[in-house]
């Protein structure tokens, strides 16, 4: 860097009338840079019309005029002009003052590629051989004495245009050269996003992040996110100046944060928990469950259900008589109101909003499976008006939030999503839109977002709008990916015409499926050898939880046409079967698919461990729930099954649900006596394995059994 010929001093001025997200965002970017700002116009009502769809902004240049008077006779002092709600520092005041230098103007405006707001004037701009072309008011810098020439001129009224004005003045030659004044074509200093998105890229340096002009390499300072770029300022600003490197990660997620160990466990936010089951959806009595053992205290919770499926009211009317007390309060909104999804959002959003003492709305749909316990604190502790939890379909790039959104408002891959889901990049994120599941300041609701219905805009879809409305509010929205919060399921294909639904769930969910359905020993199989060998090559190990033993008996009980174990039998090929036994197949209830895939995943890793060297292909053709009574089948005489090797899983309690039964080994003469609930057999299915089913002498038994690769 040059020394400076004169010791100049910098001045940064901008109107701000509120501090909204992006004020707070260009005041950090300020502080960072230690620049001297003065903020004009704050806590005053903003008549500058609605600068964002239309021309407005003349109340700024009144303000700039009124400070002006102050200052215009010091000659070495430089005067920065910018806006603040959508506008970041990406250098500092050394660099801008030198930058201001060697320029060799008195003024020096921030320039664009579109000719706003009068196209008309396009052809009155001096000719640029490269170089932006047009005047854009958010950026000006200048002399005092100079600046002051140009805004004494004002006489106009607040809503009128601030950018026609200072156009009209550049546009004349004779006030361009006495002010001597000219634009910062190539972005030296300002660079206007509009109509640029695609000349800049983010460079990372080790300390800073900065924006580079590709079209004429340049670094510049200010970042203005004009006309409809301020998702994509959104996006830069999550990494420049420092919010976010390779080298240190996030630099600003630890500020301000809400300190929960400063707090009594009696003195936790409120806040007011809205559940929406807007379609059928797998899982439903665990999604419940997780909310229960959320770590939050439950009388600092009231909950809100909107239902809006038949199907599920027996799983809330559960839930409901288990913990009505355990919650501050607990309303449901059943499908008999006929709400819309948006109206029932409106509806819960609307009672934290209405409730003084509602600190947070904490909205989360049916689809989401929030694993860590500690969420909802994690998300208070940013204290930021709206953030979620970032949530990801298993194995996909599916999660709950757009990086960017493409020009119709639908989404658009960004630069850093794939990143963000993946946790490669952890932080916290201003994105445009996120759905799910989300926690909204109680105060934001009061404020900024006071309104009532920003569910329902449009046809849009109720969280788009609600996005849509925050954007247009100026409030950001925040995705944290800081912590693994959960996962998102899929409710695609949710076949609610089986009694016990979820079972089917193997393909569709398959996380969740295994965590409801499978040993939580299972595991432990491979990790520590947890299984045993009752008799020579006859392998015993957890497989099924009680739920999937339950609930698979279930649905043979309902499904009711046990086969009453005749030799004749319509099921299977030939028509007989030499050792019958009173049984279901799982074809019978539409499950072969399941059951099949359940033995590849499940099945053949033991298989593959205990007869090492043999490689099963995983299949069956015989699959089916055995049940013996004393009244109707007891027991099975010695036989040979029809397969390489056989899986026999007890599905109930002996001692319990019935007494005697067990399996016995001829050769061996080996007895197990005792099956456990959820445990499987395999063996060897002929030569060496002829067995018998012992009788039961009370009660029901009822296994599961496979012939796998007859
Ligand atoms: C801002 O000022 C502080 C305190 O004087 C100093 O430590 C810091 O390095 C300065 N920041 C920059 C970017 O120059
Ligand atoms: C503009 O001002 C600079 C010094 O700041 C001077 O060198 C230059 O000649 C001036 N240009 C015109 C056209 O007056
Ligand atoms: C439910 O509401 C929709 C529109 O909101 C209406 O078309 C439908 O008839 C209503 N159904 C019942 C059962 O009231
Ligand atoms: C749902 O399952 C039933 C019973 O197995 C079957 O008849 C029906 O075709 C399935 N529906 C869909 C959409 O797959
Ligand atoms: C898993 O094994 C442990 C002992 O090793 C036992 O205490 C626990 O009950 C087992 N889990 C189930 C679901 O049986
Ligand atoms: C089989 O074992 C039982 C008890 O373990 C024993 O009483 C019986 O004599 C054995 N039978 C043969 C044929 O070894």
């Amino acid at each position: 860097s040059f020394p400076l010929p004169i010791p100049l001093k910098l001045l940064v001025l901008t109107v701000a009338t509120e501090e909204t997200d992006g004020f707070l965002r260009f005041m950090r970017s300020a502080d960072y840079f230690n620049y001297t700002v003065k903020v004009l116009g704050m806590g005053e009502a903003w008549k500058g019309g609605d600068v964002g769809r239309s021309i407005g902004g003349g109340q700024k240049v009144r303000l700039l005029k009124n400070a002006m008077e102050a200052l215009a006779d010091q000659e070495d002092l430089v005067v920065l002009s910018v806006d603040s709600y959508d506008l970041i520092f990406a250098g500092g005041p050394e660099e801008i003052l030198r930058k201001f230098q060697q320029a060799n103007h008195k003024v020096l405006f921030a320039a664009e590629g579109l000719v706003w707001p009068d196209k008309q004037l396009a052809d009155k701009y001096p000719l640029v051989r490269t170089g932006k072309r047009y005047l854009n008011s958010g950026g000006i810098i200048g002399y005092a004495p100079y600046i002051n020439r140009i805004v004494s001129q004002w006489n106009l009224h607040d809503n009128d245009d601030d950018q026609l004005f200072y156009t009209k003045i550049y546009l004349d030659p004779l006030q361009r050269e006495s002010l001597n004044m000219t634009l910062d074509h190539k972005c030296q200093i300002f660079q206007n996003l509009n109509g640029a998105v695609d000349e800049v890229l983010l460079k990372f340096g080790t300390d800073r992040v900065r924006v580079r002009n590709t079209a004429y390499d340049s670094l510049p300072v200010v970042v203005h996110g004009n006309g409809n770029t301020k998702m994509y300022l959104n996006y830069l600003a999550n990494y420049v100046p420092n919010a976010w490197n390779y080298e240190h990660g996030c630099s600003h997620c630890d500020d301000d944060v809400v300190d929960f160990s400063q707090l009594k466990v009696g003195e936790y936010p409120n806040v007011l928990v809205g559940v929406f089951i807007e379609q059928p959806t797998p899982f439903l009595p665990e999604f419940f469950q997780r909310l229960l053992t959320l770590d939050y205290p439950k009388d600092k919770l009231k909950l809100f259900v909107h239902n809006n499926e038949v199907y599920h009211e027996k799983h809330i009317q559960r839930f409901w008589e288990e913990n009505r007390n355990v919650f501050n309060s607990f309303k449901v909104v059943g499908p008999e109101e006929n709400l819309s999804q948006g109206e029932a959002r409106n509806m819960a959003m609307d009672l934290c909003r209405q409730d003084a003492t509602c600190d947070y709305y904490f909205s989360i749909d049916s689809d989401v499976m929030l694993t860590n316990r500690q969420t909802l604190k994690l998300l208070i502790e940013q204290n930021r008006k709206i953030i979620g939890p970032l949530v990801t379909r298993h194995g996909k790039l599916w999660s709950n939030f757009w990086g960017a959104l493409s020009l119709d408002g639908y989404y658009a891959r960004s630069e850093d999503y794939v990143d963000i889901v993946q946790r490669k990049r952890v932080g916290v994120w201003n994105i445009p839109y996120m759905a799910h599941v989300y926690l909204v300041k109680g105060s934001a609701l009061r404020n900024e977002l006071k309104e009532r219905n920003y569910f329902v805009l449009e046809k849009l879809d109720p969280d788009m709008a609600l996005c849509r409305n925050a954007r247009e509010m100026g409030v950001f929205m925040y995705i944290t990916n800081r912590h693994e919060f959960g996962r998102l399921i899929s409710t695609a294909n949710y076949n609610i015409s089986h009694y016990n639904n979820d079972l089917w769930q193997i393909f569709e969910n398959p996380v969740d499926w295994k965590e409801k359905y499978i040993h939580s020993n299972y595991t432990r199989i491979f990790t520590e050898n947890y299984l045993e060998q009752p008799c020579p090559d006859v392998f015993w190990f957890p497989v099924f939880s009680e739920k999937a033993c339950d609930e698979l008996v279930e649905e043979m009980e309902h499904y009711g046409s046990w086969s009453g174990g005749k030799h004749q039998d319509k099921r299977i090929a030939g028509g007989y079967e030499t050792v019958p036994t009173d049984d279901i197949h799982m074809k019978q209830i539409g499950f072969e698919k399941e059951w099949l895939h359940f033995i590849r995943e499940f099945i053949s890793p033991v298989t593959l461990k205990v007869f090492s060297g043999y490689y099963t292909k995983g299949y069956a053709i015989m699959n089916f729930v055995v049940k013996y009574t004393p009244e109707r089948q007891a027991y099975l005489r010695p036989h040979h099954d029809s397969s390489t090797f056989t899986i026999n899983i007890a599905l109930n309690n002996k001692g319990i649900d019935f007494q005697g039964g067990g399996c016995r080994f001829h050769r061996y003469n080996c007895t197990i006596e005792s099956p456990r609930k959820g445990w499987s057999f395999m063996h060897p299915g002929r030569l060496t394995h002829l067995h018998e089913g012992l009788p039961t002498t009370g009660g029901t038994r009822y296994i599961a059994v496979s012939f796998i690769d007859p």
